[in-house]
């Protein structure tokens, strides 16, 4: 049974006599329950049919609408007998209804159609959302129905809000997600879902609908770059929210015309939200930058950590593209050792999204054998929001570091104890030549918190750091013509170079370590 009163009377004779197809006189009777849009149409239009000849006797008198009976009955005349051409064309009187009509004639084509697309993209998900865009001339003819049942609804004194009409759109929404569910198999179509398929659907026939508002409201008509037509659904909404019901009627016939086609699906698209991975990274190769390399267009070095990492990762989730950021990053000739680095990746577009620990492992122990330059440890899925603890207190962080530096002065064992005792050292470090082609000319203090040096022989060592994060290491050992101050030259009074640097740990606590 339809949950329909009293008071819904006259909007049913009065749609039904248009030729309203069963579901928009249901949204015009503002019917809630899913179920009742789901069944049959032509089941609802016996029921509803039923329902209006039905004398009030038996009906539950909640409404507070006086009855006029002998207007009744002259109503329940025209639809008991209907002329032929509306009892057939159910799905007539709008697009709306023709969004109902594309429900009956093409439901069938549309979800199949909807169900194909997804499988063909071959995505892993159990839930789905399902988002539906509407030609924008909907509107008008929606306009139009509306103006058409206010005028009942002001004669027989109902009361309808206008906001309580249900949308096109909800209701549509209400049979296909049934639909689709169905063709899909296990797949729940919901309202809320990472994956969403989004069907835009067109209707040329209708298309000049929306023309004449462009007249009454110019202003809301303003080409804008990437659409191809001024009259979005936007404007279209404005410009009625502003035209007068007498000049739209002016205009434009209520009810509306029955269209003779059905709604189209022009465009179907699936995208999954971003799926975020975090793990720690050790580099072991000298000649590897962090992310790809290029000067004037030109490739150097064939390759990069975040590629070494992110090629097993994004065929593993069968994603379309990744974003790589890190702790602070490593230069090319650097090695990053002990725990290692900490990275996030954002993965777009991943056809597939949920992996057991197991497969975690299993993923990065791909990573660890693709190469013998980078290893993978902690690698694990993380929410949008963890990512932003990587990046917290960056600056407030420690690195540790070990230096093999040269001494142009030949040195003895006592001559760099004394490198031991030093705390605390702050630098002013004004913005290294190297990188001054992409980091603004600045003065910034870092500090060193200590330092400890292990004899080589007479003109290298062993220098280990600790410092602030951010501190330029190359630079506090050769100075960089006196930019860094202090600096390790005039600690030691002697020319000093730096021959390699190894990143030994980073001190920022996340991700959390997966237990082996
Ligand atoms: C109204 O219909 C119900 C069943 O739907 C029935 O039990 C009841 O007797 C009817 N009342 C009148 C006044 O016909
Ligand atoms: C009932 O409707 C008839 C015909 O439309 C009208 O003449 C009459 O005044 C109405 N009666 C009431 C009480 O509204
Ligand atoms: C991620 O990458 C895409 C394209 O690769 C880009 O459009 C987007 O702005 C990036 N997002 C972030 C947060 O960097
Ligand atoms: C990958 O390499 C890292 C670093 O050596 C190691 O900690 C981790 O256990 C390895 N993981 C797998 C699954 O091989």
């Amino acid at each position: 049974m339809l949950p329909l009163k009293e008071k819904d009377k006259p909007i049913v004779q009065k749609l039904l006599s248009a030729g309203c197809c069963a579901r928009c006189v249901l949204r015009f009777c503002c019917v809630t329950i899913q179920a009742a849009y789901r069944q049959a149409q032509h089941e609802t239009l016996e029921e509803l049919k039923a329902f209006i000849t039905e004398k009030e006797s038996n009906v539950s008198q909640t409404s507070t609408y006086e009855h006029n009976k002998s207007q009744d009955a002259a109503l329940s005349e025209t639809v008991e007998d209907p002329p032929c051409k509306r009892a057939k064309l159910v799905p007539t009187l709008t697009v709306q209804s023709e969004a109902g009509s594309a429900a009956v004639v093409t439901l069938r084509n549309v979800e199949s159609h909807i169900a194909e697309t997804v499988k063909a993209q071959n995505y892993m998900f159990d839930t789905m959302v399902l988002s539906v865009s509407l030609p924008a001339q909907l509107c008008v003819r929606e306009h139009s129905c509306w103006l058409h049942v206010k005028k009942e609804v002001r004669e027989k004194g109902l009361v309808l809000d206008r906001d309580d009409v249900i949308q096109v759109k909800e209701a549509f929404k209400w049979v296909m997600q049934g639909l689709v569910t169905k063709e899909l198999g296990s797949v729940a179509v919901v309202s809320k879902s990472p994956f969403e398929v989004g069907v835009e659907f067109t209707h040329p026939e209708t298309e000049s609908d929306c023309h004449f508002l462009a007249k009454s409201c110019p202003d809301c008509f303003k080409p804008t770059k990437n659409k191809q037509s001024v009259f979005t659904r936007m404007a279209v909404v404005k410009a009625l929210e502003k035209i007068s019901d007498a000049r739209f009627l002016q205009h434009y016939p209520s009810p509306p015309l029955e269209p003779s086609s059905s709604c189209t699906p022009q465009d179907i698209q699936c995208l999954h939200m971003s799926v975020f991975i975090a793990g720690r990274y050790n580099k072991f190769c000298r000649s590897l930058p962090q992310t790809p390399w290029v000067i004037d267009g030109e490739r150097r070095m064939e390759s990069s950590v975040e590629e070494l990492i992110a090629a097993p990762i994004l065929s593993a989730f069968r994603a379309d593209g990744f974003n790589f950021s890190s702790s602070g990053r490593e230069d090319v000739d650097v090695r990053t050792l002990g725990n290692g680095r900490p990275f996030a990746m954002e993965l777009l577009n991943p056809h597939r999204s949920r992996f057991s620990k197991e497969e975690m492992k299993q993923l990065q122990e791909t990573i660890n054998e693709s190469s013998d330059k980078v290893r993978v440890r902690d690698l694990q899925i993380v929410t949008r929001e963890a990512m932003s603890r990587m990046k917290e207190g960056e600056e407030e962080k420690t690195k540790t570091y070990t230096a093999l530096v040269w001494t142009q002065k030949a040195i003895e064992k006592e001559d760099i104890t004394f490198i031991n005792d030093i705390k605390d050292l702050t630098l002013d470090q004004k913005t290294p030549l190297r990188v001054l082609h992409r980091r603004t000319l600045a003065i910034r203090q870092r500090v060193i918190h200590s330092m400890n040096a292990r004899y080589v022989d007479s003109h290298h060592f062993y220098l280990g750091l600790k410092t602030q994060a951010g501190t330029y290491i190359k630079e506090f050992v050769h100075g960089d013509f006196g930019r860094t101050k202090p600096n390790l030259c005039q600690l030691l009074k002697t020319d000093t170079d730096i021959l390699e640097l190894d990143v030994e740990s980073v001190d920022v606590d996340w991700p959390p370590p997966i237990p082996e």
